[in-house]
């Protein structure tokens, strides 16, 4: 995994270097040419190798679907206690994660914060994998339906009940597969970004990408939005008004359903 966010995250790197990745990676491998031979693509004849995959495919998005399939079968659980429907937690992590990099492209940040900023967004709840399993274990429920202007929050709610957060866990899952500091600020920090010591910005695109695809409803259970308002904080880092996002909103429903149906081929 670091191997491969140190690909991503290097512009520079050959994409050569991206080809022999894949190679060696038969999951991956096979993911990426089916993604190539979906309907989507359109083309007339089968893609047969990882190279020509690639090629057709370009960087961009041959990294973000390598990170995706790399992720998946953390992220492809079934959270019954957080109101996600069946792959719900997915599809939430990938529509924020396209969310938060048109965010990041929108305020011009440079290249290299954009992809560092959609491999966090793509993992910013991972931490509701365990702890969906400890609620379930302790035969609790979080009472999410409620208005988002009503609920208390997911995190209060669940440092009322188990004394512990799924930001906490998503940042000890971080550590443990050594993702770096930027991936552990933005996982811990992710509901509450003033909160962040360093790496504010990052924090504060993932945050309102969240927010954003939590009113679009995308992964609930019927689809109803869940989530509180967005931490005024996060429109003062990213020095721009809470308006920004309705403006942005007709674009990023755009950037996940693309995001989605490519998933869906997968
Ligand atoms: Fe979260
Ligand atoms: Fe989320």
């Amino acid at each position: 995994v670091s191997r491969l966010l140190h690909l991503i995250e290097e512009e520079n790197t050959p994409i050569s270097e991206l080809i022999v990745l894949l190679e060696a990676d038969a999951f991956l491998g096979e993911r990426m040419l089916k993604i190539v031979n979906s309907p989507i693509f359109g083309r007339l004849r089968a893609v047969t190798g990882t190279r020509e995959a690639v090629v057709i495919l370009g960087r961009r998005m041959v990294c973000s679907l390598a990170l995706i399939a790399k992720f998946a079968t953390y992220l492809d659980h079934d959270l019954h206690a957080y109101g996600y429907e069946p792959l719900g937690l997915w599809r939430h992590s990938i529509a924020v994660a396209a969310t938060a990099r048109s965010i990041a492209i929108k305020l011009r940040l440079p290249m290299r914060t954009s992809e560092r900023i959609y491999t966090a967004a793509l993992l910013h709840d991972i931490g509701k994998v365990p702890m969906n399993e400890s609620i379930q274990q302790l035969g609790l429920s979080l009472d999410l339906a409620r208005t988002p202007d009503e609920a208390p929050g997911i995190v209060a709610l669940e440092q009322a009940s188990l004394r512990f957060t799924h930001a906490a866990a998503g940042r000890l899952m971080a550590t443990h597969w050594s993702l770096g500091r930027l991936i552990e600020t933005v996982l811990l920090h992710h509901h509450q970004p003033g909160r962040a010591p360093e790496f504010r910005t990052e924090t504060a695109v993932v945050h309102v990408a969240d927010y954003l695809v939590s009113t679009l409803g995308v992964g609930s259970r019927e689809h109803v939005p869940v989530g509180t308002p967005p931490d005024p904080a996060a429109f003062t880092i990213l020095d721009c008004k809470p308006n920004f996002l309705s403006d942005f909103e007709a674009r990023a429903l755009l950037e996940v359903g693309t995001s989605l149906v490519l998933i869906d081929s997968m």
